[in-house]
C-alpha cells in the first residue's frame, strides 16, 4: 500500500516555502510519524505515544499529532503534511512553540507553597494538557503576541485554580480574568482537536466559576 506524502517544505532562515511529494510504502500500523522518520524532513517528536504534544502538525488540514495518525486511517493516496501555522516556521514542520510557553511563563502559573493532589477531577482532567498547541491553531481568538493564552494555558491554570491556597486565590483569579476570561469569545473551535481529549467545555465552565464568580461574589457581597 502506497501513499504520497505531499509536504510543506522551507529552508531555514527562509520565507519561502515549497512542496515536496514523498512515496511512501506502508503498513497498517504506520502512523504520519513513522512516514516523517524515514523522510530528510525537519520535525519535532520525542515520545512517539501520543505524550509530549511534539510532534503537532497539520495533516490533511486538521491539526494532529503525528503519531496518533494512522496512515490507514487517512481517505485517499494523496496526504498533504504542514506546519502549524499560528507559530514561527523553523525549517520544514519544525515551529517555534516557545511563545506558548513564554505565556505561562509570563502568567506565573505556580503555587508559592506545596499541594498535595487530592484526585480532584478537574485538576485531572487539567493535567491531561500535553502543551502540544493544537488548540491554538484552530482558535479564532489566538495569536501569538496576544493578551489571550488559549487553551493551552487555560488547562493548567484550570490545574490551579482550585488548589492554590486562599491568599493566592485572588491573584490567580485576577490572572485567569485577563488572560483566558477576557479573550475567550467560547466558540470552542478547539473541542475536537485535544488529542488528550481533554473536556474542555466542562473545563471551562468549572474555571469560570471558581474564579470569576469568586470575584464578582466578593464585589456585591453575596
Ligand atoms: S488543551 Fe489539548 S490541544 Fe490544547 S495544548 Fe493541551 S493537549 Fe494540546
Ligand atoms: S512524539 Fe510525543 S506526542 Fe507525538
Amino acid at each position: 500500500m502506497k501513499k504520497v506524502l505531499h509536504i510543506r517544505r522551507q529552508k531555514a532562515g527562509s520565507n519561502d516555502a515549497y512542496w515536496e511529494d514523498f512515496i511512501y510504502e506502508y503498513k497498517e500500523a504506520d502512523t504520519v510519524a513513522t512516514a516523517l522518520m524515514t523522510l530528510p524532513v525537519v520535525w519535532e517528536h520525542s515520545c512517539l505515544q501520543k505524550r509530549c504534544g511534539a510532534c503537532a502538525v497539520v495533516i490533511n488540514g486538521i491539526p494532529r499529532l503525528a503519531c496518533d495518525t494512522r496512515l490507514s486511517s487517512l481517505k485517499g493516496q494523496r496526504v498533504v503534511i504542514e506546519p502549524l501555522r499560528k507559530f514561527p516556521v523553523v525549517e520544514d514542520l519544525l515551529v517555534d512553540r516557545s511563545s506558548m510557553m513564554d505565556k505561562l511563563r509570563e502568567m506565573e502559573l505556580w503555587l508559592n507553597d506545596d499541594a498535595v493532589p487530592d484526585g480532584e477531577k478537574m485538576a485531572f482532567e487539567a493535567s491531561k494538557c500535553l502543551q502540544c498547541g493544537l488548540c491554538l491553531e484552530v482558535c479564532p481568538n489566538f495569536y501569538v503576541g496576544g493578551k489571550f493564552g488559549g487553551m493551552a494555558a487555560m488547562a493548567p491554570t484550570a490545574r490551579l485554580l482550585n488548589k492554590a491556597p486562599e491568599d493566592q486565590q485572588p491573584e490567580l483569579s485576577k490572572i485567569y480574568d485577563q488572560n483566558i476570561y477576557e479573550g475567550c469569545a467560547k466558540s470552542l473551535a478547539c473541542r475536537n482537536i485535544c488529542p488528550a481529549q481533554i473536556d474542555i467545555e466542562n473545563l471551562l465552565v468549572k474555571s469560570a466559576a471558581a474564579s470569576i464568580w469568586k470575584i464578582f461574589r466578593k464585589k456585591r457581597k453575596i
